[in-house]
């Protein structure tokens, strides 16, 4: 993998501001479910896991966590349709939490409505979803999102638990890739 300083052409999100903001989101969500003794945030792997870790620390009600992964199918590696398939299911049983899904970002919207559907079923009390990132311009399912970040153009980027390819997912800000000096082999 190239470093990461070759292929960054501006930093998106730094650092400060995003702290900022996840504890702003902290704050509201701390708010919102105040007393509230059943909250669950289920993380969606692996590019929900540092910004799930840094807003759980910002949430002054006590909380449970979990994690899933699914994976798209039918579509190129940068784009999701609307089939999804879980490939590691959650631990817990969510009927009557109270669920708040954590996603890196939300692009076309496809991965988030197809999971939403598939939870919904478990009959959770309350599920809503909370999204660092939203790059509306992508949409193509409509989904709520009831707690976002920051609303970004429709660039390619990574860090923050965002992938270039597997790599990078570490890095504290977010920026947007260069494509034209990327060289993936
Ligand atoms: P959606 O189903 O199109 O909303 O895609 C959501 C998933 O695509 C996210 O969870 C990310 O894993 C991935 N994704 C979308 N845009 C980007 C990006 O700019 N950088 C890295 N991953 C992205
Ligand atoms: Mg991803």
């Amino acid at each position: 993998m190239q470093d990461y300083k070759e292929l960054l052409s501006e930093i998106l999100i730094d650092e400060d501001t995003l702290q900022k903001r996840v504890a702003e989101l902290g704050a509201e969500i701390s708010a919102d479910y105040q007393g509230n003794e059943n909250l669950l945030l289920i993380c969606i792997l692996r590019g929900g896991v540092p910004f799930m870790v840094d807003l759980s620390r910002h949430i002054t009600v006590p909380h449970m966590m979990d994690f899933m992964a699914v994976s798209s199918y039918g579509a190129g590696k940068r784009e999701s349709d609307g089939n999804v398939r879980v490939t590691f299911d959650l631990q817990t049983n969510i009927k009557d939490k109270d669920v708040l899904l954590v996603e890196d970002i939300v692009d076309s919207g496809n991965t988030i409505a197809s999971v939403l559907g598939m939870l919904e079923t478990r009959q959770p009390a309350s599920l809503k979803v909370c999204a660092l990132l939203d790059k509306a311009e992508r949409r193509e399912a409509v989904v709520p999102i009831h707690y976002r970040g920051f609303t970004i153009p429709n660039k390619f980027v990574f860090g923050y638990g965002l992938d270039l390819d597997e790599y990078y997912r570490n890095l504290r800000f977010v920026g947007v890739v260069d494509l034209e000096k990327y060289n993936p082999d």
